[in-house]
């Protein structure tokens, strides 16, 4: 590594006010559809980029990038392979987190849930709206297999494409989950390190408001 990771220190100057902008009395989507809009205004690339972490049968966490799709019935929507690592990984215990860091306002968003699949109408819909390659990938993909040859990937496309012309169905092993979270916790980063944290907690229906030590 060619620098010296320890001089890499981000003293949370550059953000103006370290504001965290919130209204307790706002509901936790509320806030983050606020801070989501902030990101994007502010120029964030990839803003709806979060990391989503499943933890296998043993024990094992493992996390990655997917797309945050939309908010939708206070869940946070994205799309996949249910064949997938991931998706097999929820199969067998629907507890996850999601993860989005936004630096340019020094917010990070933690989110933890439980996921569950949407009506195969809804990713229906969602599918039918993708460019036709991201369609085809979806059948081409065998997200999270061993892939022998890339060659094989490119094959399958082929296939797909002379299968199916310019009408793709969904594949039945892709679709969306939504994670309806049980806890959301806002960070916003400020000078002198004393960073805000505030964090929603569902408990018995009903939103337990407080703050966390940074
Ligand atoms: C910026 C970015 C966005 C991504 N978005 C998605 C996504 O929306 N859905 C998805 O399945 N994978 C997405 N990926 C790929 C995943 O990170 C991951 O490689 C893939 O889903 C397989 O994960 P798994 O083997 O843990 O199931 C994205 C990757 C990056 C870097």
């Amino acid at each position: 590594m060619s620098k010296n990771l320890a001089d890499l220190r981000n003293n949370h100057h550059d953000f103006s006010l370290g504001n965290m902008d919130i209204n307790l009395s706002d509901s936790p989507f509320d806030i983050f559809n606020s801070w989501f809009d902030n990101a994007i205004a502010s120029g964030e690339l990839e803003s709806n980029a979060c990391v989503v972490s499943t933890v296998s049968l043993d024990l094992q966490p493992s996390s990655r990038i997917v797309y945050l799709k939309e908010l939708q019935d206070e869940a946070f929507i994205f799309y996949t392979n249910y064949a997938s690592q991931k998706g097999k990984e929820i199969q067998n215990n629907p507890k996850a987190s999601m993860l989005f860091f936004w630096p340019k306002s020094e917010r990070q968003v933690r989110i933890e849930g439980l996921v569950s699949k949407l009506p195969e109408s809804v990713s229906d819909a969602y599918f039918d709206s993708r460019p036709l390659q991201s369609k085809l990938g979806a059948w081409s993909s065998h997200q999270s297999d061993e892939l022998h040859d890339q060659k094989e990937l490119v094959e399958r496309m082929a296939f797909y494409e002379n299968k199916f012309g310019e009408n793709v169905p969904r594949p039945p092993h892709w679709g969306g989950y939504a994670l309806a979270p049980t806890l959301i916790e806002f960070w916003q980063g400020k000078s002198s390190r004393l960073h805000d944290r505030i964090v929603f907690e569902l408990l018995e229906g009903n939103w337990k408001i407080y703050r966390k030590n940074p």
